[in-house]
């Protein structure tokens, strides 16, 4: 899919250096393929000795490097590096924004300009190849823009496509902060574990495990959770006894408060930028 196509990564942090690895281990992006850009020179030697790419700390010499933008600055300096690099910008780049946050509205409204854009909507699990992506596409984006992005994104993970930007809200609320919300669930099953008298080592080492094993099953049967729970569920048994204790907490519905809190906040945050990007 993506051939000998040049990408050029804006921003080299944890997501930069994770898309990086995805698409040189997938055999998707050859080294001499990618660009990449940082203010830290450091950084850049370090990525370059890993991975062998081509790296520079100009933004406008890698923009005219490539026709793949991936814009991968942190979401407080979008406006910036827009503005920089807009006069070199045009239809004939794909431009990728993963700025969390950061709707395509406000960098449409940034950058003034017909172009090619897509939003995508990664999480941290890219660094070991599992993320969880929604994209979406601006209103110049072309069929096969999307089917590129969605090619570098699943080269650290699986992607799904959303036919309406808004959305991203909720994929911010559910899949973008959802780690966060199982690592304090992990935390608790190991205190719990730790509770009833195992190590803490052994108890976040099954607690993880259990996870992780969950999500595989899920993955790999495509059964209903729903199934699922009631294959593991015997009558008068241990998980039923702890499915009540779970449904009279209210787990349920602490969790889809907690997404909803989350969607509604990467709305407010995503109005608050839309404001500051016209404003500046
Ligand atoms: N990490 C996640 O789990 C995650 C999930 C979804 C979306 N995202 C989005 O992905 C983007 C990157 O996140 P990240 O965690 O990779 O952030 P990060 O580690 O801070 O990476 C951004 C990199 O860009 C560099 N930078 C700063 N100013 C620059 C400039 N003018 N030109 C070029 N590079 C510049 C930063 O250097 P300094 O550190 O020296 O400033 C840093 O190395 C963010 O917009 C974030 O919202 C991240």
């Amino acid at each position: 899919m993506l051939n000998d196509k040049r990408i050029s990564i804006i921003g080299t942090g944890n997501m930069g250096a994770a898309l990086i690895s995805g698409l040189i281990c997938s055999g998707s992006s050859k080294p001499e393929h990618i660009v990449c850009t940082d203010v830290r020179e450091d950084r850049l030697e370090a990525i370059q000795k890993e991975f062998g790419v081509v790296t520079t700390t100009d933004n406008l010499e890698a923009v005219e490097a490539s026709e793949i933008l991936i814009y991968a600055v942190k979401p407080q300096i979008m406006t910036s590096v827009l503005k920089e690099t807009a006069p070199h910008l045009d239809l004939s780049k794909l431009i990728i924004s993963i700025a969390a946050g950061v709707p395509l509205t406000a960098i449409e409204s940034c950058l003034q300009k017909d172009l090619r854009l897509i939003r995508v909507m990664p999480n941290i699990a890219a660094s070991v190849k599992e993320a969880a992506s929604a994209v979406a596409a601006g209103k110049h984006a072309r069929k096969e823009d999307v089917q590129l992005a969605r090619a570098i994104f699943d080269s650290v993970g699986k992607t799904i496509f959303l036919k309406e930007n808004y959305l991203m809200d909720a994929v911010t609320g559910l899949s973008g902060s959802g780690p966060a919300y199982i690592f304090l669930v992990v935390d608790a099953l190991a205190d719990a574990g730790v509770k009833m008298g195992l190590s803490r080592q052994e108890a976040l080492f099954l607690s993880a495990q259990t996870v992780l094993g969950a999500a595989k099953l899920l993955m790999e049967t495509k059964e209903h959770p729903a199934q699922l729970k009631d294959r593991v569920t015997s009558p008068g048994g241990t998980a039923i006894a702890g499915l009540h204790t779970l449904e009279k907490g209210g787990l349920r519905t602490t969790l889809i408060n907690a997404v909803e809190a989350a969607t509604y906040r990467s709305k407010e945050l995503g109005e608050m930028m839309i404001k500051n990007f016209s404003e500046e």
